[in-house]
């Protein structure tokens, strides 16, 4: 089984930014953590970064086999059978990250690092979660193990 962990924007500065908000582990040690949880569970694992969103979209494509996504990374190109997703700020506004995930039926969990529904209004509201199989949030850095690990479960069971 092969899994993509995506990241939105300014996800890259995780560790520095806003710590108060997002605490200090950075990108690089979330990445180590959950590519020891796909060793445990016997998952491959592709992890990723973008700032750019037609990059993502693009990324998507080719992760649910349709596209070959020139611009991203190799192990982005091939077909995944599943994504976690941590949208930043597109979570609250991108129809066309929605869309990408619905056009290719990637099947996906939502994360974040901070309770959105505990936040600014704008932050509340989220255009992908009616389309993944769960959301979790409000778990700091730990919240991507326990969303990979619902996953990889929901996806090995079938079961929501
Ligand atoms: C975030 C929450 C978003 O509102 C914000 O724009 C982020 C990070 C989170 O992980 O808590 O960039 O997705």
């Amino acid at each position: 089984m092969r899994i993509a962990v995506l990241n939105g924007p300014n996800l890259n500065l995780l560790g520095t930014r806003e710590p108060e908000i997002y605490g200090s582990t950075t990108l690089s040690e979330i990445e180590g953590c959950a590519r020891e949880v796909a060793d445990e569970l016997g998952v491959q694992l592709a992890f990723a970064q973008f700032n750019h969103e037609g990059d993502l979209i693009d990324a998507i494509h080719a992760l649910g086999g349709r596209g070959t996504a020139p611009g991203v990374a190799p192990e982005l190109r091939e077909k995944a059978d599943g994504a976690l997703v941590n949208a930043g700020a597109w979570t609250h506004t991108s129809l066309a990250l929605a869309d990408a995930f619905s056009s290719v039926k990637l099947p996906f969990v939502e994360v974040h690092l901070s309770n959105i529904f505990a936040r600014e209004p704008e932050r509340r509201h989220s255009v992908l979660a009616s389309g993944a199989r769960g959301l979790l949030c409000g778990f700091g850095a730990y919240g991507y193990e326990m969303a990979l690990r619902g996953l990889v479960h929901s996806l090995r069971t079938g079961k929501r």
